[in-house]
């Protein structure tokens, strides 16, 4: 009986911002909140359950502007959550993500005390996501919202990050973004890699039966059903650097290109090297029929076309022989340019922050977010090759190198800096709409 219940999803519970692909083009805001008054913060969610679209909903209920709510373990705790029903919730949550620093390679300017204010401090309690397809329909949506907030006392906004689709969906870096997804089963929005067998629901939702024929259940069950976790995490990215780097160790403009795809596994185009291992081809970079529609291990085992270390083959080595099994580590992703693009061609940095605000979607904060992020990204034993971090995305430390598989001899790139640093994060939870309910109508 359980088991019936628990493979059919619920999308109308579901927010849309689990599910549900993003607008294109589309401007987004996060906006933190601090909770001073468990009683305003209960309107609060109350008022915003009312406007949260849902994974079913063909439209939003603020038309074309998309609203989803999360709340970080502290958050719980101010809205008076009960701490039995936090004690049922990841380990890795409760802990909360300045905490998991060491994990997540968040050392020297990445580390918690260099973090912007206020991800160093225990005082965001919810993160309202807001995504509409251009910035002044999602500003009127704000303004709207602002007067929720605002007119209401004990609850302060402490933080406000802007965010948009640079052209071509490009990250800044200068590589198309936003391509690769897993397909869900029974959440009816198709994945982009026809090779890929759809996911059990239960890696992405709570409540649902999972990969390793599990149910994740929380205490009482209301709270995490049709929940999920999300990670934000504003990276900073150092584009004038990246390109320095790239020019001094290759030689000539095409050789740059095909450095910058041997990192990532993609051309710029979004042209996977597996389907195009010598040019870029922006046809197939464009085409979502085909680029993602591959495999490695047949193909390509040693990584002479895509390298093993590269960026996209360690975030996801699909079938390629690895140790352990890629796909009880896979995640929904939801990465959103902030800041400027630094136009073409310039090599020096003018000192304006650019980056990405990256956002996780996941039931498994340790075992798909965290093991990611310190096994596949941070290490490199997974692969054999030692301690080889993920060039373009790894917590660099000193003498970093990265090897590029080709014959008659391989090519290393050593002494790689760090080209991305962590601004600061949070662990969330992104609950379903009655769970927001429930919250709301605790009387804790
Ligand atoms: C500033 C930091 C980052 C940049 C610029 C970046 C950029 C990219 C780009 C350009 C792609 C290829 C396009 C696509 O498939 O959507 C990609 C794919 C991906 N990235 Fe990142 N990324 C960053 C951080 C991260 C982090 C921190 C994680 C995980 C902890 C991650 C996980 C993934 C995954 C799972 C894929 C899909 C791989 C596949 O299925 O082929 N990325 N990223």
């Amino acid at each position: 009986m359980r088991d019936e219940k628990a493979s059919t999803l619920e999308l109308d519970d579901i927010q849309s911002g689990v599910l549900r692909p993003r607008p294109s083009p589309f401007a987004a805001t996060y906006i933190a909140l601090r909770i001073d008054d468990r009683a305003a913060g209960r309107e609060l969610l109350r008022r915003i359950s009312a406007v949260v679209s849902s994974s079913a909903d063909p439209q939003s209920p603020l038309s074309d502007t998309w609203v989803s709510v999360a709340l970080t373990c502290n958050g719980l705790r101010t809205l008076g959550v009960p701490e039995a029903a936090i004690d049922s919730m990841a380990w890795e949550f409760r802990q909360g993500m300045a905490s998991r620093a060491k994990e997540l390679g968040d050392f020297g300017e990445s580390a918690p005390e260099n973090w912007e204010a206020p991800f160093q401090t225990t005082d965001v309690h919810v993160v309202v996501v807001a995504v509409a397809p251009t910035r002044e329909r999602l500003d009127e949506v704000l303004a709207n919202a602002r007067r929720t907030y605002e007119t209401t006392t004990g609850i302060e906004a402490i933080w406000r990050q802007d965010c948009h689709a640079l052209p071509d969906d490009k990250e800044p870096f200068g590589f198309k973004d936003g391509i690769s997804h897993p397909a869900i089963e029974g959440s009816g929005i198709p994945g982009t890699n026809p090779k890929e067998a759809p996911l059990k629901a239960g890696e992405f939702v709570i409540g649902y039966r999972d990969e390793m024929n599990g149910i994740q259940r929380t205490e009482p069950e209301i709270l995490g059903k049709n929940g999920t976790y999300v990670v934000f995490r504003k990276l900073h990215q150092r584009v004038a650097e990246f390109r320095k780097y790239i020019q001094a160790n290759s030689n000539g403009p095409e050789d740059e290109e095909l450095t910058a795809a041997k990192m990532m596994g993609r051309w710029r185009s979004g042209a996977p090297l597996a389907l195009c291992p010598f040019h870029d081809d922006k046809k197939v970079g464009e085409d979502p029929k085909l680029n993602n529609d591959f495999l490695f291990e047949e193909d390509d085992p040693i990584g002479l076309k895509t390298p093993t270390g590269s960026h996209i083959r360690r975030t996801n080595p699909r079938d390629a022989k690895i140790a352990g099994v890629a796909r009880i580590h896979r995640m929904i992703r939801r990465g959103t340019a902030y800041g400027p693009i630094l136009p073409e061609g310039v090599l020096e940095d003018d000192g304006v922050d650019r980056g990405l605000v990256f956002a996780f979607v996941g039931a498994y904060l340790g075992r798909q977010f965290e093991f990611v992020q310190s096994q596949w990204i941070n290490d490199g034993v997974f692969i054999g090759a030692n301690e080889d971090k993920d060039p373009t995305v790894g917590s660099m430390g000193p003498n970093e190198s990265f090897t590029i598989p080709k014959k008659p001899l391989r090519r290393r790139l050593n002494g790689i800096p760090r080209f991305v640093v962590t601004r600061g994060g949070e662990y969330c939870f992104m609950p379903g709409i009655k769970a927001l309910k429930w919250i709301a109508d605790l009387d804790t």
